[in-house]
């Protein structure tokens, strides 16, 4: 039995991106540990489609990160249903698949489109700091919170980009995994320690996590190559994050700021 350290019963979330794949792992999570969640995306119908699966303390909230107006009128709207907010998830991204045939050449760094890198950057960067900057500020005046940056393997180390390769195609035109997702997820660690060292006299507790690539029915060519390079053998489970989440924005980790922890099957450690 998990110890009352856990329990975020009063509390309440914002988990960006909720109502992606791990977006829902999150929200559900920290459901089961007892908050009411805010499930922000701009996918509106996938957002009410998770928040019926959730029950009832799961909110449903549009919310473009990307938008400064936006996140303070999220601010607005859950401070006029709640005493406060306590914890923020900054999980959403895009993560262009490298088997999508429409991103296949422009994948390649002599391609990339600068619309592309400035997209995904506000994004997954600028929205991460965007939400931090409202919901952190709040929580510093009022006592403190949680902050949880969900970043990736890909914070520590490199893409190997003979994952992505296709037989048969010239060189110049092999998908690769794109700049832009390493160099945000390492952003993202930067980030996360300096708001934690930022808010620490203000009770803000501030750490990353960096999963590794969940299975999702990936070609067995690519899942074979992947688990290859990984000590366990396999890819993640989608609910096999759940856990450090619940750790990561309770009290259990009371003691811990400023860190990412990795959960990758061992590849990290290669
Ligand atoms: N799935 C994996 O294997 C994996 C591995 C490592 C890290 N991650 C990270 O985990 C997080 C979640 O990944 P996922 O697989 O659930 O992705 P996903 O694509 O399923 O979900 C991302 C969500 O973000 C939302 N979103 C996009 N733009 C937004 C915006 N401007 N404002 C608000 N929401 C927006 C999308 O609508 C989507 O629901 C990401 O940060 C991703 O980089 C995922």
């Amino acid at each position: 039995m998990k110890s009352d350290t856990y329990d975020l019963s009063g509390r309440v979330a914002l988990v960006t991106g909720g109502a992606g794949l791990l977006g829902i792992q999150h929200s559900s999570a920290l459901i089961e540990s007892g908050a009411t969640v805010y499930v922000a995306d701009i996918n509106d119908e996938a957002v009410q489609k998770a928040c019926t699966e959730l029950g009832d303390k799961a909110k449903p909230l549009h919310l473009d990160v990307t938008d400064a107006d936006d996140v303070v009128c999220a601010l607005e709207l859950i401070l006029d249903e709640n005493e406060g907010i306590h914890i923020l998830v900054n999980n959403a991204a895009i993560d262009p698949k490298a088997d999508a045939n429409s991103v296949i050449e422009s994948s390649r760094l002599e391609n990339f489109p600068l619309e592309q890198w400035c997209y995904q950057i506000e994004v997954g960067l600028t929205g991460a700091f965007l939400c931090s900057k409202v919901f952190g500020v709040w929580m510093a005046d009022n006592g403190g919170g949680t902050i949880l940056n969900i970043a990736s393997d890909l914070s520590v180390f490199a893409p190997d980009q003979r994952l992505y390769h296709i037989a048969g195609l010239p060189e110049a035109r092999q998908p690769v995994k794109p700049v832009t997702y390493p160099v945000i997820k390492t952003a993202l660690i930067g980030l996360t320690r300096y708001l934690a060292t930022y808010w620490a006299n203000k009770n803000i507790r501030v750490n990353a996590l960096s999963p590794g690539g969940v299975f999702t029915n990936q070609s067995d060519e690519f899942v074979s190559r992947l688990t290859s390079l990984i000590p366990l053998g396999r890819m993640a489970r989608p609910n096999e994050y759940r856990a450090a989440v619940q750790f990561l924005c309770s009290d259990a980790s009371g003691y811990m700021t400023g860190q990412n922890i990795v959960i990758d099957g061992g590849r990290s450690v290669l």
